[in-house]
């Protein structure tokens, strides 16, 4: 892409998206967990800018923490004041030469922070275009059923670009223009600084317009043209919630075509969110209701939900994880989890591992084969292999100050309902009593019991609850056992 490569990227950023009602700048509002200008930064980097400039206002301190997190290679400009599109890009440009940088050949792409569905395709296609026909502007555009609230692109009799005109400078005739303009553009540097330093305020908003300098341009008798955007939602620009909703689902569709034509079944495709950094291999599946955040990956055959949502998380192959909410945990090979399960950041399940109902693990690494089946908090531990968690154990990790690690060997039964007080080793083999307080380590192959010896009061609910109807039951019982030891102790006659 030697002769389209752009010389610069300007995203603009500054506004101040008042319609989101919202205390975190617009651009910075995710789809797909990613921010709105963060899809738009990735769409700008596929066509390889020298320089990629953002300009900030308001917001500013969080919209340039975050591009400096995400695209450090990019500049931010401040534009104070915001007093138009095309003031913005001045100021833009304006910064680049204070701090010494020149443009080079390539030409000048403008776009706006707040159009996550565009994509790399269409800006080449754009580039491409704007090559083509030796235009001096180039504005990207579409098509609307709806144009209303957008700029629209005047042409003359030949088909000729002649100008933009913003709805509310617009006269009814134009208003009827389906072509809108997309808010982007690609323009030669030298012609749009000659058409930038021209600018008037004399309009509606009171305000220094970018689409003015096509006008310009034209009258001086220069090329412009236009890009038609075949995918009109390529241009939406989310300006409140509503928009934002759309524009996500719109990437959700996007983002899970791409995985089922990959090898990825869902079976409700329409209640899967997937962030833009999974890896899915193919054969996974997944069932109705899956969230999957941030870089998680899954490995072929492993199967996903009803009702799961995993952030962060690696999937080994052929594991299956059913409403199950997890964070930064790895899940094993052939592994089974949930359903109900709750697996936080530091859980590492080895293969062939089960996580069962009710289980909550944090910070632990559980053993290939081991298995907390039921009802159990496991926390800063270890627990070997082919270990079993009896079901309502509780690995009590926390003493009210700090947490202790808890060290569980191979093949160890630990007993239901087991506390396992922290710091403390059941060594390989071990067994725990049901019910056991466990607070001293366990040596390798013994049995530990850790708790009261049971006591029975005979007759206690006769006497002190007589009339009762458990008091009746255990008379009745009572009564049954004495005739049956009488019998039994009476002479067999057939012997
Ligand atoms: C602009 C276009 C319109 C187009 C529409 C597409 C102009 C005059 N109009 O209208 O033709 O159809 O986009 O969405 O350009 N911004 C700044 N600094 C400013 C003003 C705006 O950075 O001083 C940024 C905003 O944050 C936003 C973008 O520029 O990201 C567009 O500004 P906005 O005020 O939303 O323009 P529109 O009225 O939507
Ligand atoms: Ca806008």
């Amino acid at each position: 892409m030697t002769s389209t490569r752009p010389s610069v990227v300007v995203i603009l950023a500054a506004g101040e998206g008042t319609r989101m009602k919202s205390a975190t700048p617009k651009v910075l509002h995710a789809v797909a967990g990613r921010s709105l200008l963060g899809h738009v930064i990735e769409a700008a980097s596929t066509i390889e800018p020298e320089h990629l400039v953002v300009v900030v206002g308001h917001g500013r301190e969080q919209v340039i923490a975050h591009v400096e997190e995400i695209a450090p290679w990019a500049l931010t400009v401040v534009q104070d004041q915001q007093h138009g599109t095309g003031h913005a890009v001045r100021v833009a440009l304006d910064d680049l030469a204070t701090r010494g940088i020149a443009l080079g050949q390539g030409p000048v792409v403008i776009l706006t922070g707040d159009t996550p569905l565009l994509t790399g395709h269409t800006l080449v296609g754009l580039l491409v275009d704007h090559s083509g026909t030796q235009a001096s502007a180039t504005v990207l555009t579409a098509r609307l059923a709806d144009p209303s609230g957008y700029g629209r692109i005047v042409r003359d009799a030949t088909g000729t670009v002649v100008a933009i005109v913003e709805q509310k400078d617009a006269t009814d005739e134009q208003q009827r223009i389906d072509e809108i303009n997309s808010g982007m553009y690609a323009f030669g540097a030298d012609r749009l600084a000659a058409g930038l330093a021209r600018l008037t305020t004399d309009n509606a908003q009171g305000e220094q317009y970018l689409t003015d300098v096509i006008g310009l341009l034209r009258g001086d008798g220069d090329i412009v043209s236009a890009s038609v955007c075949p995918d009109p939602d390529e241009i939406l620009g989310v300006n409140d919630r509503v928009q934002l909703a759309e524009a996500a689902s719109i990437l959700r569709d996007r983002i899970n075509d791409r995985w089922m034509r990959a090898g990825v079944s869902m079976l409700d495709p329409a209640s899967v969110w997937l962030d833009v950094d999974v890896e899915l291999q193919p054969d996974v599946v997944i069932r109705p209701n899956v969230t999957l955040r941030g870089p998680t990956s899954v490995a072929s055959g492993a199967v996903l939900g009803p009702g799961t949502t995993l952030a962060a998380c690696e999937v080994g192959p052929g594991a299956e994880v059913i409403h199950t909410w997890a964070e930064l945990a790895v899940i094993g090979e052939g592994a089974h989890v949930g359903p109900f399960t709750y697996l936080r950041p530091g859980t590492i399940l080895g293969r062939g591992t089960k996580a069962g109902a009710y289980v909550e693990i944090k910070n632990s690494t559980i053993g290939d084969g081991s298995k907390v089946p039921h009802l159990s908090y496991v926390g800063d531990a270890e627990v070997g292999e082919g270990s079993n968690i009896g079901a309502a154990t509780v690995f009590v990790n926390y003493d009210g100050v700090a947490k202790h690690r808890t060290v569980v060997g191979d093949h160890v039964r630990i007993g239901s309902d087991s506390m396992l007080v922290a710091p403390v080793t059941i060594g390989d083999g071990a067994y725990t009593a049901a019910g056991s307080v466990i607070t001293d380590d366990v040596p390798p192959g013994a049995m530990a019991v850790g708790r009261a010896k049971q006591r029975n009061v005979a007759g206690w609910v006769e006497r002190k609850r007589p009339g009762t109807a458990s008091a009746e039951a255990a008379g009745r019982a009572n009564d049954v056992q004495a005739s049956t030891e009488h019998e039994s102790t009476s002479p067999d006659p057939t012997t």
